[in-house]
């Protein structure tokens, strides 16, 4: 691709940008939010049409791509905000526009058993039988959609931030998978906020800057922070600032919680200025613990009390009421409403702040807001502008923008840096610490071990169910905490540690 120029109105997204990517290679795409990165992918994929500039495939200069002839050509793409049909099984998923069989000798029954072939094979998983996809979790949808790439006849495959949640052992099924389909011949693009993830796994990676390609580099001969700086061009600081918060009564109690099936005996208690992680493989129970907490599903057993009341969360609404600011992972579905403006979302979870007599006191929530723009560094071109047209992490941080602007005392927070920066990553950690200081709760489910032992005064591991660990001061350390959530270690070897 090269010199390719896309704007949207005023916004330049692309602006000259080149990216050259070699059969066999792991090619990594790196910037910051709202660098460029996606919309370059679109373009590749025929869904965006740029400006200016020329492609070619194998060679061949190529004119008008589509979605079609991009697949045709062997181009397949897991983009970054483009899910998958929520009311198709995991079979119809995979063998989509690709369906085994004739209109009505369509067999479901082999689709089905050929996915689940694949899923095995790639990935060592098995999903139910008929399983439609929106009953799956967010990262075995992502797994289904790779499974439907490699179902294929694939010369590029394309990531737009893959692992964005996944936990570490998922991620690591997922670099093996790739690591086999570049010795195949097969060229990777692979988009990542995890610059371990690009250290590991990359032959080569472009650095991103304001919609142009500033750079290649072979990262077996770069330093990680030589990247960083050719990403932000200026310095982050401490990837994680001190806090001083001063620990003080509890304020969110869990006791003997259970939801049969899935976890048991869930006890912790979190206090005023503190930040306590929560952390589980995919199917721990951890995420359906603080989905309790969010009112999305329904414990059986046990009670959750806040500052002392017991409260019964059946939905968002009664937590947000019970006084819980929430920051939901699905933040497309939960957290977000495109179609307002990035104002109107800031502004949602705190109207009462800035309203008098039923009217809203426009000037003061709109210096509110444009300070979280700038304290997140929101890339927008105005607080008016919906927030459908803004970039992946940059739509995140207006998600978290929007609690942190409303002062509730207790926060829950599932993956609350996916897909953000680098550079933001740092503000939102600062932020966090800010709230801790002025004495909130915060419980962050995480699967992010470095944030986990970065930003937290306790980790609670959740394994199979039941709280197997916890960590703190000298043992809150990523190896134990992995070991802890593989069931490596039992309880007891953990106490004695
Ligand atoms: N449909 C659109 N309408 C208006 N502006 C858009 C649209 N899509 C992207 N942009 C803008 O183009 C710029 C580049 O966005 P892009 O999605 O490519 O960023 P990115 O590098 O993928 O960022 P992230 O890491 O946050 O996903 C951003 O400023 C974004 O707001
Ligand atoms: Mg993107």
């Amino acid at each position: 691709m090269k010199g390719i120029c896309k704007a949207f109105g005023p916004v330049k997204a692309l602006v000259d940008a080149s990216l050259e990517v070699m059969p066999g290679t792991i090619h990594g795409l790196v910037g910051q939010n709202g660098a460029g990165k996606s919309t370059i992918i679109k373009v590749l994929a025929g869904i965006i049409a740029p400006d200016a500039g020329s492609i070619e495939i194998g060679g061949r200069p190529v004119g008008r791509l589509t979605p079609a002839s991009v697949e045709r050509l062997g181009i397949h793409f897991i983009h970054q905000d483009r899910l998958l049909v929520p009311t198709a099984t995991v079979g119809e998923a995979v063998f989509l526009r690709h369906e085994i069989g004739f209109g009505a000798f369509i067999s479901r029954r082999r689709m089905a058993a050929a996915a689940n072939e694949l899923l095995k094979r790639y990935f060592g998983i098995e999903l139910p039988a008929g399983a439609l996809i929106k009953d799956l979790t967010t990262a075995q949808q992502k797994i289904v959609q790779i499974t439907r790439a490699l179902a294929q006849k694939t010369a590029v495959l394309v990531l737009d931030e893959p692992t964005a949640s996944l936990v570490k052992t998922e991620v690591d099924s997922l670099f093996a998978v790739l690591r086999r389909l570049k010795a195949d011949g097969i060229a990777i693009i692979f988009i990542s906020h995890y610059m371990q993830e690009i250290d590991q796994l990359c032959d080569v990676v472009t650095v991103m800057r304001n919609g142009a390609d500033v750079g290649t580099v072979r990262p077996a001969e770069t330093s990680i922070d030589k990247i960083i700086a050719m990403m932000i061009a200026r310095d982050v600081g401490a990837m994680f600032p001190k806090r001083k918060a001063a620990i003080g009564a509890p304020v969110l109690d869990v006791s003997q919680l259970g939801l049969a099936g899935r976890f048991e005996d869930i006890s912790f208690t979190i206090r005023q200025g503190e930040i306590v992680g929560i952390t589980g493989l995919l199917g721990s129970g951890a995420k359906e613990i603080v989905n309790c907490l969010f009112g999305l599903q329904t414990a059986d057993k046990g009670t959750i009390a806040v500052e002392g009341r017991s409260v019964h969360p059946s939905g968002p609404y009664d937590a947000v009421a019970a006084g819980l600011a929430l920051l939901p992972e699905d933040r497309r579905a939960h957290g977000i409403a495109l179609d307002l403006s990035v104002r109107e979302n800031v502004s949602l979870a705190s109207l009462g702040r800035y309203s008098s007599k039923g009217l809203i006191k426009r000037a003061e929530e709109g210096r509110q807001v444009d300070a979280l723009i700038r304290e997140l560094t929101i890339k927008t071109p105005g607080k008016d502008v919906l927030v459908r047209q803004l970039s992946g992490g940059n739509q995140q941080k207006v998600s978290i923008a929007k609690w942190l602007s409303c002062q509730s005392r207790i926060y829950v927070l599932d993956e609350p840096t996916v897909a953000v920066d680098i550079a933001a990553k740092v503000e939102i950690y600062g932020l966090l610490n800010r709230l801790a200081e002025r004495g909130a709760a915060i419980l962050m489910l995480s699967s992010d071990l470095l944030e986990l032992t970065g930003m937290c005064d306790r980790v609670l591991v959740v394994y199979r169910g039941a709280l197997t660990g916890e960590f703190s001061g000298a043992r809150l350390d990523s190896d134990l905490l992995l070991a802890a959530s593989s069931g490596a270690s039992r309880p007891s070897e953990m106490e004695a540690a």
